[in-house]
């Protein structure tokens, strides 16, 4: 008997690290046949390829090469590349991870094509409709037949939405999996020697939503924070492209008066692991690093108003500071003189892979409706 084949796709830089573990579990079990699919979202090799080559991701079986657009263009030019390939491989499921475009896109051709879609980090809700990483994700989690959740409040936003407890499943984290298996390699890593810092002497900042880079009055009350901050302790500042074609732009903030600012290209997996791991404190408005700080111990500061990922704040190092300058430096201020430690949510153990892998060969080997495609 053939094994039952699932189609994965990743496309953006955050996928990335959720893919591998997963890919690398597949592989482990033998049970499952995975195909890879890669949107293309994300092209830069600085974005992209770097990513697989470290993260020892198998090289894509099908690259979409859908590069951008308007949300509109990207999504709806990922879902007229994704049909044929579905059609052509036919699996018994289609895996996505995240809220990003890709992540929605191929779910709903999926789902028209009566393959049924799981989704891995479901139930995560910002309460922010205005995020249009919120939509996504409310989107998908609607159109899934099995969630896999990496923390209770997940658990609460499907079963308040109306999805049936069976289909969801708690198995951790997919993202610390990653992070715990490259946790050495990170340390051996020269980046604090290459950019002349010393751990914990330092700060990191990244910023890329939407809502803090493109509405000039917002960046210049982060960056007008950052001035500040960077008079105290160097900032290091990997630009994401989106950001950097904002901060071109010019306006009122002067980047050349900052000379404890630096600007470097969005580094590797690895070096930023360790880059962050050694840092005094994190301003980020990611969804992703707010885990990995967590879990390296490391405070992190969000600049945004709300966070789908309640338990980096319940049960980790995270805090809320908004985008206002003075919320943002009275935050920084008292963290300096805090204690963290590593904090490691519920099953958050590097094995969520695994688990979900496990799931997965028992639904797709026991339901006839679904093992026969
Ligand atoms: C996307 C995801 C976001 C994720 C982020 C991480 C959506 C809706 N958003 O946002 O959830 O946190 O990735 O990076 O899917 N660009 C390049 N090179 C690239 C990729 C993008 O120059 O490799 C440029 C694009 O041309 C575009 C801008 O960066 O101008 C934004 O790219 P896009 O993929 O639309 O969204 P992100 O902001 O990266």
């Amino acid at each position: 008997m053939s094994k039952p084949k699932i189609i994965n796709v990743c496309g953006a830089r955050p996928n990335f690290m959720k893919i591998a573990p997963l890919m690398h579990a597949f592989e482990a079990s033998g049970q499952i046949e995975p195909l890879l699919v890669h949107t293309g979202q994300h092209y830069d090799e600085k974005m992209n390829k770097w990513f697989f080559d470290e993260l020892q991701i198998p090289a894509p079986d099908i690259n979409l090469e859908v590069g951008s657009g308007s949300h509109a263009v990207q999504t709806a030019e990922i879902m007229k590349r994704f049909e044929p390939v579905l059609l052509e491989h036919d699996p018994q499921a289609v895996l996505v991870v995240g809220d990003v475009n890709s992540t929605v896109a191929c779910a709903l051709v999926a789902v028209k094509l009566g393959v049924p879609v799981v989704h891995v980090e479901a139930g995560l809700r910002s309460s922010d409709r205005s995020m249009p990483e919120e939509i996504n994700r409310i989107v998908t989690d609607a159109l899934s037949e099995q969630l896999f959740v990496t923390e209770p409040s997940g658990i609460e936003n499907l079963v308040a939405e109306g999805v049936a407890r069976d289909k969801i499943h708690m198995v951790g984290n997919v993202m610390i999996d990653t992070l715990k298996r490259f946790q050495v390699r990170a340390d051996e890593s020269t980046i604090l020697e290459k950019l002349e810092v010393a751990p914990r002497s330092y700060v990191v900042l990244t910023l890329h939503r939407p809502s803090n880079v493109d509405d000039p009055v917002v960046l210049e009350r982060i960056m007008s924070a950052v001035e500040t901050i960077q008079r105290d302790k160097p900032v290091i500042f990997p630009v994401h492209p989106r950001t950097r074609a904002n901060l071109a732009k010019g306006g009122s903030i002067d980047l050349s008066a900052m000379g404890n600012l630096r600007l470097i290209e969005p580094l590797g997996y690895i070096d930023f692991l360790k880059l962050t791991s050694s840092a005094g404190c994190v301003l980020t408005d990611s969804g992703g690093i707010q885990e990995e700080t967590t879990i390296v111990g490391v405070p992190c500061l969000t600049i945004r108003e709300n966070t789908e990922r309640p338990v980096t704040i319940t049960d980790g190092t995270n805090q809320l500071v908004g985008t206002e300058t003075e919320r943002i430096l009275d935050a920084y201020g008292k963290t300096l003189d805090a204690d963290f430690a590593p904090r490691q949510p519920d099953m958050w153990d590097g094995r969520a892979a695994e688990r979900i892998v496990n799931v997965l060969a028992d639904w797709l080997c026991r339901t006839p409706a679904v093992a026969a495609g």
